[in-house]
């Protein structure tokens, strides 16, 4: 911990002083001061409320200014001359690095940097399906603010280094800016504020981790970690630095302690993919590479506060119930509407069939409330939002696609 800081302390101060001699290294430091001083006068009265942001944040007290996050090089191809200085809009992971450079490379090692991979299209049949719906079934404009949203645009740029009004503004968490780094730490830490404590709160997560088909906050406000969170949040300290938030601070997990944050011998991370051992998004759950150091991790920040056997037998049936299923409900139904493409009963085409809306919600919708529900302690999304549906549902995709074979619709 106290290395980190160090380090943190070092880079900022040679971030401040560069490599050039101390006396014009500290010329030029005060130089970026005076241009940082008047970022401040001036937006203090055009925009106050970025201002007062910036002054509560650790930012403002290490002496980060303005001018340190947003100047920019003449190179940079998304610079803008302003007010007689040279910066640009977005401050990108790639920007954040220069102080930061762990947290960075761990969110690039993540899958939510990985997260605008569907805007290519070449990716596997859980995300064509998806990208199909978004932009061709429903139309651009709907995934701009729906999909992009959460996921993050290919940001572009207009005259003068401006950004254009299709792409930005845009926070999703695997955003391409355009130095070409992906992704937006103000997706978690909201700007100018860049509070710890924000992030490590299960309602920042959920803007994006909601609805019906990832209902991660609901499951988690309705488990037991949840409803001791939103008994005890208030008497809980959320300020202490990374690696130092521990049991004494709170009584049960938020999103951030299980998938991020560093609590015994656990390391924090911003990967959040380093915990996990399935993959319950996709339309099958086959287990990750690496899957069983990945668990073990998960395992050890679990037991900080339950027994061995306790953790052994969560997971045991949770296994079982990613097992049913895959064995049980999906892979049948895709074997039949595998069938149906093959005998030309459905068209290659994706989504202009009431059939393929149906399966899509059985494996997108139901299916994953039922593999979140069982891993995250929410019985009611297992159950009755979960494989109740997958139960019921299963009986009319059956029917309908009986009802095809006999030339019925
Ligand atoms: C003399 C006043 C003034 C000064 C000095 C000034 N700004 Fe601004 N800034 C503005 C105004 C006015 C806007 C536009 C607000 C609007 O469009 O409503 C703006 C907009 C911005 C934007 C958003 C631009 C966009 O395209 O969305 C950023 C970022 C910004 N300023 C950062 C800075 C930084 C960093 C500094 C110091 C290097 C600085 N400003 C200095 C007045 C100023
Ligand atoms: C720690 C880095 C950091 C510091 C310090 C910082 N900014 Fe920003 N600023 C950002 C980020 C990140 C964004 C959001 C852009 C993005 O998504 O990349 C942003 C966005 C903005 C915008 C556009 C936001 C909007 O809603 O239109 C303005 C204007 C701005 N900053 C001005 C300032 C001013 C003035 C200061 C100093 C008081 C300042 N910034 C300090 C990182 C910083
Ligand atoms: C010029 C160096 C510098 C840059 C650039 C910078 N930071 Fe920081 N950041 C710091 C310092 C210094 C601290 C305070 C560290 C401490 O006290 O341990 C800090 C602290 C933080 C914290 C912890 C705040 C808390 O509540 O404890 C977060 C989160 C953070 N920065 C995010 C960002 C993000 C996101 C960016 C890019 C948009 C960024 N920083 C850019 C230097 C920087
Ligand atoms: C409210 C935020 C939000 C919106 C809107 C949204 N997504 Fe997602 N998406 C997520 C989250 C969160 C996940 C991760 C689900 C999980 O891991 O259980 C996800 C997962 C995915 C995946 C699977 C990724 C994988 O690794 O298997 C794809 C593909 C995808 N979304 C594409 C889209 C498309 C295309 C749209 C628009 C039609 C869209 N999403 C709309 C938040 C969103
Ligand atoms: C701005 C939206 C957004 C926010 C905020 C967000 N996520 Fe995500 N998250 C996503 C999307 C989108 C995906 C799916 C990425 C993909 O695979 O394409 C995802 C995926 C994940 C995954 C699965 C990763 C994998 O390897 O499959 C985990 C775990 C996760 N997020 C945890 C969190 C936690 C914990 C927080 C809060 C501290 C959080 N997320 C905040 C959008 C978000
Ligand atoms: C998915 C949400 C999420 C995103 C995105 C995110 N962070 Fe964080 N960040 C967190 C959480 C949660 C913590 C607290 C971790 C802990 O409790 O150990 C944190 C802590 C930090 C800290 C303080 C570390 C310390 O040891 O005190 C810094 C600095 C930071 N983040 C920088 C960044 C930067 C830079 C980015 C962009 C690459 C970023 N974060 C993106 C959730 C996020
Ligand atoms: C008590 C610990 C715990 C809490 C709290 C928790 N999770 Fe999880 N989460 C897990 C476990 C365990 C898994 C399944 C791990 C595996 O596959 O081995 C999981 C799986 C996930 C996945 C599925 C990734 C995939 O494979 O597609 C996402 C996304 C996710 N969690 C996000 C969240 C969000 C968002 C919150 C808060 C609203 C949250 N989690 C709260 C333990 C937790
Ligand atoms: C910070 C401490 C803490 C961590 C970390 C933690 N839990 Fe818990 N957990 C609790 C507390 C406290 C309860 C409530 C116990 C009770 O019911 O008396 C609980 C309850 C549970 C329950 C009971 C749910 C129910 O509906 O009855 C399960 C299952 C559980 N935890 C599993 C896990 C798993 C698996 C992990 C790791 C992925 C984990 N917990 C991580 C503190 C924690």
């Amino acid at each position: 911990m106290f290395l980190k800081k160090l380090t943190i302390i070092l880079t900022v101060f040679m971030v401040f002083l560069g490599s050039a001699a101390e006396a014009k290294a500290g010329s030029v430091r005060s130089k970026e001061l005076k241009i940082a001083e008047k970022c401040v006068s001036c937006h203090e009265k055009e925009s106050p409320g970025i201002v007062n942001d910036w002054k509560s944040s650790q930012h403002a007290r290490g002496r980060v200014t303005c001018y340190d996050c947003h100047k920019a090089e003449k190179t940079d191809i998304d610079v803008q001359q302003h007010e007689g200085a040279l910066i640009s809009v977005i401050v990108s992971p790639r920007d954040c690095s220069r102080c930061h450079s762990k947290e960075v490379r761990e969110f690039n090692e993540s899958h939510h940097s990985k997260a605008t991979t569907f805007l290519s299209g070449k990716t596997p049949e859980g995300r064509i399906m998806d990208n199909v719906l978004g932009y061709e079934v429903q139309g651009k404009e709907s995934a701009i603010v729906g999909c992009e949203k959460c996921h993050g645009s290919k940001i572009e740029l207009g005259k003068n280094g401006t950004l254009t009004a299709e792409t930005w503004p845009n926070q999703g968490i695997g955003r391409i800016n355009p130095d070409g780094s992906a992704g937006s730490c103000t997706a978690c830490h909201s700007r100018h504020k860049f509070s710890i404590a924000e992030a490590r709160k299960p309602e920042t997560c959920g803007t994006c981790h909601i609805g019906p088909d990832h209902p991660h906050i609901e499951i988690y406000m309705e488990s037991k970690h949840g409803v001791i969170y939103a008994n005890e949040k208030e008497t809980w300290n959320w300020d202490i630095a990374g690696s130092n938030w521990d049991t004494q601070y709170y009584r049960a997990p938020t999103c951030a302690t299980c998938h991020m944050s560093g609590i015994g011998n656990v390391e924090s991370t911003h990967n959040v993919s380093s915990r996990l051992s399935w993959k319950l998004a996709s339309p099958r759950s086959e287990p990750r590479k690496n899957w069983r150091e990945k668990r073990e991790t998960m395992q050890k920040v679990c037991r900080n506060c339950h027994s061995t056997n306790w953790v052994k037998g969560f997971y045991q049936q949770g296994d079982n119930a990613i097992k049913l299923y895959n064995e049980k409900f999906y892979d049948p139904i895709k074997a039949l509407m595998d069938g149906l493409y093959l005998d030309g009963l459905l068209t290659e085409k994706k989504f202009d069939e009431e059939l393929e809306f149906k399966f899509f919600e059985y494996w997108h919708h139901e299916g994953r409330r039922a593999r979140a529900g069982v891993f995250m302690m929410g019985a009611d999304y297992a159950q009755w939002h979960g494989f109740y549906e997958l139960a019921r549902n299963k009986l009319e995709i059956e029917r309908l696609i009986k009802e095809k074979r006999e030339g019925k619709h």
